[in-house]
């Protein structure tokens, strides 16, 4: 099987003419990592080419091949245009109902027309040595991409799975490429979504702007039907509750404690990204300590921002919002012996993340919009004796399957501090019994099987 996602699992950094080669962040490689050992992965390494001479390419080529890696190299002007462009500045906030913020642009979408076509080359290249090659596409970087692979292997299975949501009808007809987009997903065989919702507005879709009836989850096109249905995104819940015995996380709980003492945890892990509500949880962090004063120096809230798209504005501006708002409440409640924000703006090593899961009482996940999100699934699976409250938005995809979680409107603040005090005051037997139930219901949908 060839899987092909705009990134790769491994992303290229070169920090003072040093190459460094490391794990790449969000949802999509952590997601597929578990089940892609027998695949070959073609993506983007997220490096412009014009910052590697000669002898870098071909020493990176020659390193991600062995790894079943195929780099597709993209220039400056690529990752600006169709990356930074294309893909982030219309897709993604168009696709999270964030219209204010979409561009549409022609420039921009000619780079992501053409990046596609670059995309394709590669895939062809593998692909053409295998008679019937089985390809899955990922992603809202590479719509394009299903189609233009069936016109030149029409013998080849093509996937394609989006792991953003899929906007309802009213939405997605803003885009002015709007055929070309849905024209180029009906290339595949099969198109999977994370959700039930995001099937339906597709299909909806599809049949108002191109006019093509379905029946029983295929749309019938006049050559083929296409297969359409929710794969809700799993995990492999034990790598996570396994990672737990290992040393190196044993001593960052035992570090983390220390620093944290007896206080009760509140955990947030996001790549630093607007959908993710970052801001709107803080305010209501704010109120929380204001409205329950006896709360004050008893909780610390540990908020963790990967670094994501930092050349975007909409990000840049998200990010000095998120340093204000941090500044303020720790400045407001903070004391001598208690900071009750600790930010922490950085990509974490997985030994860490499993400690911080262990360790914290509540999760508090509350994206304004997500595909899936796979932190409120990491957090259930790691809790081995399953205490711990997850609070979770009803935005994310992941509430559809979580129902035992404290769920809430992230635009409502005064709900996200109830649902605080809630989880801060639930007893030890409800808690077990919510995290049972969500526990065995990750099993049953395990990414790997
Ligand atoms: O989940 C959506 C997604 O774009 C994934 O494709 C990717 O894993 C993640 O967000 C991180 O985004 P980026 O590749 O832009 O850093």
């Amino acid at each position: 099987m060839i899987i092909v996602s705009n990134r790769l699992p491994i992303t290229v950094v070169k920090r003072k003419n040093e190459l460094s080669f490391n794990a790449s962040v969000g949802g999509l490689a952590t997601g597929l990592c578990s089940v892609s050992s027998n695949a070959l992965w073609v993506g983007w390494p997220g490096i412009a080419v014009e910052r590697l001479n000669e002898e870098e390419r071909g020493y990176i080529k020659t390193k991600l091949i062995k790894e079943s890696c195929y780099p597709v190299l993209l220039t400056q002007r690529d990752v600006d245009l169709y990356y930074n462009g294309f893909c982030n500045k219309t897709i993604w906030p168009l696709f999270h109902y964030f219209t204010q913020y979409a561009v549409f642009d022609k420039k921009l979408w000619n780079a992501y027309r053409q990046v596609n076509e670059s995309f394709c080359d590669v895939v062809l290249k593998i692909a053409t040595k295998s008679a019937k090659p089985v390809i899955w596409i990922h992603d809202y970087h590479l719509m394009l991409l299903p189609r233009l692979v069936k016109e030149t292997l029409p013998n080849a299975k093509v996937g394609f799975f989006l792991h953003i949501p899929f906007p309802s009808f009213e939405i997605f007809r803003l885009l002015p490429w709007r055929k070309e987009i849905l024209r180029g997903l009906l290339g595949a065989d099969l198109i999977g979504f994370h959700t039930r919702s995001y099937v339906k507005h597709f299909l909806e879709t599809v049949y108002r702007i191109l006019g093509y009836e379905h029946a029983h989850e295929a749309i019938l096109l006049s050559n083929k039907k296409v297969k359409v249905a929710a794969f809700p995104m799993g995990i492999d819940p034990e790598k996570f509750t396994n990672a737990l015995s290992d040393v190196k996380v044993q001593k960052e709980i035992s570090k983390i404690r220390k620093k944290v003492g007896e206080r009760k945890i509140i955990l947030s892990i996001d790549r630093l990204d607007y959908t993710k509500g970052i801001p709107q949880r803080l305010e209501a962090f704010d109120l929380f300590l204001e409205k329950y004063p006896e709360f004050r120096e008893k909780v610390t809230h540990i908020l963790v921002g990967v670094p994501s798209r930092t050349r975007v504005e909409h990000y840049k501006l998200l990010k000095k919002r998120v340093d204000e708002l941090v500044g303020k409440i720790n400045g407001k409640y903070g004391t001598l012996g208690w900071v009750p924000l600790w930010y922490i703006y950085r990509f974490l090593q997985f030994q860490t993340l499993i400690a911080l899961y262990h360790l914290a009482d509540i999760a508090l996940v509350t994206p304004l919009r997500d595909g899936m999100n796979l932190v409120a699934k990491e957090f259930i699976a790691s809790k081995a004796d399953s205490k711990g409250v997850l609070i979770l938005s009803e935005m994310a995809g992941a509430a559809e399957e979580l129902k035992e979680a404290i769920r809430i409107n992230p635009y409502n603040k005064e709900e996200t501090v109830e649902a605080l005090r809630i989880a801060l005051l639930m007893s030890e037997k409800e808690q077990v019994k919510r995290n049972k139930a969500m526990q065995k219901r990750l099993q049953r949908s395990n990414i790997k099987q």
